[in-house]
C-alpha cells in the first residue's frame, strides 16, 4: 500500500488500547492516493497482532477494533478490514467492527466448501454477537474462463449461494503479481491486462458502496 512505518504506532498497539490518540497514531496515508483523488489511508499491521489471537477472546477483547475504529471512523467513506483466511479470535474482532463481510473465494472445490464455512459462521456470529453482521457477497477471484473446472464451480457457486456471488468474476492475471510485487495499484499499472482487471475492482468497489451502506451510524449497536 505504499505507506511509511517509521515512528508510527499499528493495530497490535490499537488492540492493547483502542483510544482514538492511539488509533491515529497507527492511522498512515497510502502513495496510491497519489493516484486518486480523495483520501486512501492505512492502519499499519503487525505480526504482534498474533498475541490478540487466542482460542477463547472474552467479549471485550472481540468488541476492541470496533471501540477504536468508532473514534475515526466517520473521517472515512468505507474501511476495509483485510483478515487471514481463518475463522479465529482476530476475524471475530475483525467481523465485530464490520456492517458487512465480503467473502473471497476460488472457483475449486476446497475453497468453494471453505466458502460455504465462512457464510455460516458470519450467521453464527450475527446470532451471537453482533445482529447488525451481514454477508455482502462472495467475490469469486482467479478465474479461468477456459477451465471446464472453474465453470463448474462457479456453478456450483451459483446453485449454493444465489445472488450472494458478485459480479463480475476477477480472471486469473499476471499483471497483478507485477503491479502487487512492485507495491504500485494496479490502477497505474500499464497494459489492457490491468487495466481490465482495474475495472472489474472499480465494479465491485462499486457495488460494496451501494449495497454497503445500509446501516445508519445511530443504528449500529455498540457494545
Ligand atoms: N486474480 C489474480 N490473478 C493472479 N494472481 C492472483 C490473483 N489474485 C491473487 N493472486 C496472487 O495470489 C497470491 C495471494 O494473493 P493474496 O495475498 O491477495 O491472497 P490472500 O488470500 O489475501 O492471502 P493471505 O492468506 O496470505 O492473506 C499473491 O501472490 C497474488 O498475487
Ligand atoms: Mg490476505
Amino acid at each position: 500500500m505504499d505507506i511509511q512505518v517509521a515512528g508510527r504506532l499499528n493495530v497490535a498497539d490499537v488492540l492493547a488500547n483502542p483510544k482514538e490518540k492511539v488509533v491515529r497514531q497507527a492511522i498512515t496515508s497510502s502513495g496510491w492516493a497519489k493516484a486518486h483523488p480523495g483520501t486512501i489511508d492505512v492502519m499499519i499491521g503487525s505480526p504482534s497482532a498474533i498475541n490478540f489471537d487466542g482460542p477463547h477472546p472474552s467479549v471485550r477483547d472481540v468488541w476492541k477494533l470496533e471501540e477504536a475504529l468508532a473514534t475515526i471512523e466517520n473521517d472515512y467513506d468505507l474501511v476495509l478490514i483485510d483478515c487471514a483466511p481463518s475463522l479465529n479470535a482476530l476475524t471475530r474482532t475483525a467481523w465485530a467492527a464490520s456492517d458487512r463481510v465480503v467473502v473471497v473465494t476460488e472457483p475449486g472445490l476446497f475453497s468453494v466448501a471453505a466458502a460455504d464455512r465462512a457464510l455460516r459462521a458470519i450467521e453464527e456470529i450475527r446470532r451471537g454477537l453482533s445482529p447488525r453482521l451481514q454477508p455482502l457477497g462472495i467475490v469469486v477471484n482467479r478465474v479461468r474462463p477456459q477451465s471446464i473446472e472453474h465453470q463448474f464451480r462457479i456453478k456450483e457457486l451459483r446453485d449454493m449461494f444465489g445472488p450472494l456471488v458478485l459480479s463480475p468474476q476477477l480472471p486469473e492475471r499476471t499483471s497483478l503479481q507485477q503491479a502487487q510485487g512492485a507495491a504500485k495499484p494496479l490502477h497505474i499499472w500499464p497494459g489492457d491486462s490491468a487495466q481490465e482487471l482495474a475495472a472489474d475492482f472499480d465494479a465491485l468497489l462499486e457495488r460494496v458502496l451501494r449495497t454497503g451502506r445500509i446501516t445508519a451510524p445511530d443504528e449500529a449497536p455498540r457494545p
